[in-house]
């Protein structure tokens, strides 16, 4: 954050920390920040291993004066999921240049180039303090800096010279003792957006971007560093070119200058607390805040020059429509329980404004202009990673049906891995709750290059995916913290089912099919309602199976994406090692796990491939299983004495909402008696912005 106001440090701290906490679902390995110390150019840091509570009490346990004032400031904090280095105090951000910290960095992403750049500033006599790969970039702006003879360099030109050494992915936020009260922020790849906040009304809701200046303001040379890192030796160049600045300045309506605070951050939930007025930054944006103002750049890197033409002009101000009270807990031990006891309310908001149940119609009308090029496509491809993606096995099958365009359903690593071939006449959808899992950015970059149609379907507003896609429907599932996601896959299945009600809404002789579920749809937030009072049961449940090393999931048909979904959950929460099983693949494999000992949840709702799950279940307790049967209340064909988890029955296609959720209870209360830290499982993070 940066604030030309006068503030107390202890205030500085705690928008830090609170701010830090609302990010911790990105990653808790470790946090830290970075604040203006006593004299001038000095900063104080604070790094804690652990969660944010942690750097809290190292803050509250040091002899810092938290009452000391100042009237323009800037400080910056990160919590870190590692990429490169463990979880350790000197590992944690922010990284500095060097002992006297004169330039500072947080970053998320991954410097993919960092070892490379390393060396040759090993070579040059940098000594490396952290195994990170940002602290390379925090010793080439130094670098940089100390190069050029008469330290004549803005901090923007500064940080642009680097940027364009860089690969990989990054959000960064710079701090320098060269430059104080100043900061620079900049991304490729990863999220970024900067909230403004005035006293005042803003006279201006939109910032110019700033195109001007030549490549001749690269100090370091283009012929980037890993292949060439001899480029770093290079002479500087002659003075570079002052930047014509046309970006325009934060004024007032009567044009005064005014008291103003900018904050940085990854997502929105971070500071919606002081401003809900953001910009999102757009990739190779670099922004300069100084003395009030702030101006953003653009970066213009070796190959790919862009033309004013194709980048927009301006970055608009927009008002952030998340409240506060959503990203908080409220009476709920965990983020994750509070979601999952969200759905019958987050599925009513996925449908609302979009299906008529009256008239049975569905609008989408993010998709309106598109529809006609959706219908013509000759395939339908699914992109998405973790539990998006089964949100597209899940109603893959009902999208065929309705649609009679073959669909097929792609983990976007694996999509990029394999170069897939991608056509001007393929739609492709791109399912992301946070739309900013880099892997599915990059799948979406990749079609877009190949010109297919791109549609997201996503549940954070203002995300890449929703920006950079060509249309699109928001889930509006609310924000989701829990790093296990609930309620975005129960809406995302919902968006699923509406799209291709929508595509399939002139095909007669689907009107009854189609009639059907919308009228399930309609019933559906009482039926959730239903199975989460179940919760006790599951507990319970939960109690009998959580000493146990292993637990299968089978089903089949539509409930195989169930299988995968809460084998999912249970591992990621809870660490048993969970597995979903394809009914029909059995005999191929996994009967062989089958004995007394092994706990098996067998899925056997009653859809068309009931009798073949039932052979299914003769065959597992044929060899001794004792399979806990999830089945539809009064389906009397179970046997007697299996255990089971009852849940009303619905049209086939939309069967998995609510099988999904005793599962997710489960997997819950799986964690709870893990004792495992049921919203920050280990090693994993909420939304992955590293490939
Ligand atoms: C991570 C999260 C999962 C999520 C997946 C895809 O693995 O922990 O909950 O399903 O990323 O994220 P996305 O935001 O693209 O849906």
């Amino acid at each position: 954050c940066s604030f030309l106001k006068e503030k107390r440090r202890s205030e500085v701290l705690e928008v830090l920390c609170a701010g830090l906490a609302r990010q911790e679902y990105r990653g808790y390995d470790s946090a830290g920040l970075g604040i203006d110390g006593d004299k001038p150019g000095e900063v104080v840091f604070f790094r804690e291993v652990g969660k944010v509570a942690g750097l809290r009490k190292k803050i509250a346990a040091s002899s810092i004066d938290v009452n000391k004032t100042f009237i323009s400031q800037v400080s910056i904090a990160h919590t870190r999921w590692a990429t490169h280095g463990p979880p350790s105090d000197r590992n944690c951000h922010p990284i500095r240049s060097d002992e006297k910290a004169e330039f500072c960095v947080v970053h998320n992403g991954i410097v993919t180039n960092s070892a490379a750049l390393r060396a040759v500033l090993q070579n040059r006599g940098y000594v490396f303090e952290t195994d990170t790969d940002t602290e390379a970039v925090a010793k080439l702006i130094k670098y940089v800096y100390e190069s050029r003879p008469d330290k004549r360099i803005t901090f923007t030109e500064l940080v642009k010279t680097v940027l364009k050494e860089l690969e990989g992915s990054f959000a960064f936020v710079f701090k320098s003792s060269h430059y104080p009260n100043e900061v620079v922020t900049a991304r490729r790849g990863s999220p970024l957006l900067i909230g403004v906040k005035t006293d005042k009304k803003l006279k201006v809701d939109f910032v110019d971007v700033e195109f001007a200046g030549q490549d001749n303001d690269a100090m370091i040379g283009d012929a980037g560093l890993p292949t060439s890192p001899s480029s770093l030796l290079a002479p500087p160049s002659a003075n570079p070119k002052v930047l014509r600045t046309q970006s325009r300045a934060f004024m007032s309506e009567d044009g005064l200058p005014q008291p103003i605070e900018f904050y940085i951050a990854s997502d929105a939930s971070a500071i919606v607390e002081h401003t809900k007025r953001v910009l999102y930054l757009e990739d190779d944006d670099i922004a300069h805040i100084a003395e009030g103002e702030l101006h953003i750049h653009r970066l213009r890197r070796k190959t790919g020059d862009e033309t004013p033409s194709q980048v927009a002009a301006t970055r608009s101000i927009e008002t952030l429509e998340l409240e506060i009270a959503a990203i908080m807990k409220g009476k709920f031990d965990t983020f994750m329980q509070k979601e999952i006891y969200e759905q019958p309310e987050s599925v009513v908001n996925t449908m609302r404004g979009r299906v008529n149940f009256d008239s049975n119609q569905i609008t989408l009308g993010g998709l309106r202009a598109y529809l006609p090029i959706m219908r013509r496509c000759r395939r339908i491809v699914f992109i998405a990673c973790g539990t998006s993606y089964h949100s597209c096995l899940a109603t893959r099958a009902i999208f065929e049906e309705l649609t009679e365009i073959p669909v097929s359903v792609e983990l976007a690593s694996d999509f990029l891995d394999r170069k897939t071939p991608i056509f001007r006449d393929d739609t492709v959808l791109f399912l992301s709750q946070s739309g900013e899992t880099a892997d599915t950015i990059l799948a979406l970059r990749y079609c877009l290059e190949r010109g297919a149609l791109c549609v997201g379907v996503v549940n954070t507003v203002g995300s890449t995916l929703s920006r950079e896609t060509h249309c699109g429907v928001h889930i509006n599932a609310g924000p989701e913290v829990g790093v296990a996601s609930t309620k975005a896959y129960t809406s995302q299945y919902i968006a699923l089912i509406l799209i291709a009600l929508q595509l399939s809404e002139d095909r007669i002789s689907f009107s009854e099919r189609r009639n059907q579920i919308i009228n399930g749809l309609h019933e559906m937030p009482a039926m959730i309602k239903k199975v989460l009072e179940q919760d006790s049961t599951l507990q319970q449940l939960a109690t009998t199976i959580a000493d146990n090393k292993s637990l299968l999931l089978m089903g089949r048909g539509y409930q195989y994406a169930t299988c995968l979904e809460g084998a999912l959950k249970i591992k990621e929460i809870s660490y048993m090692h969970s597995e979903g099983i394809l009914a029909g693949e059995l005999k191929h494999g996994p009967l062989a796990l089958i004995d007394e000992n092994m706990p098996v949840i067998i899925i056997m709702t009653q859809d068309s491939l009931y009798p073949k799950v039932q052979s299914a279940f003769a065959q597992i307790t044929a060899r001794k299983a004792q399979p806990i049967v999830l089945c539809n209340e009064g389906d009397e064909g179970i046997p007697a004495g299996a255990k089971t988890i009852r849940v009303p029955k619905t049209i086939d296609c939309l069967q998995g909402l609510l099988n999904i959720i005793p599962l997710q209870l489960l997997s819950y209360h799986l964690a709870v008696k893990n004792g495992a830290d049921v919203d920050f499982p280990r090693n994993l993070a909420k939304s992955v912005t590293v490939e």
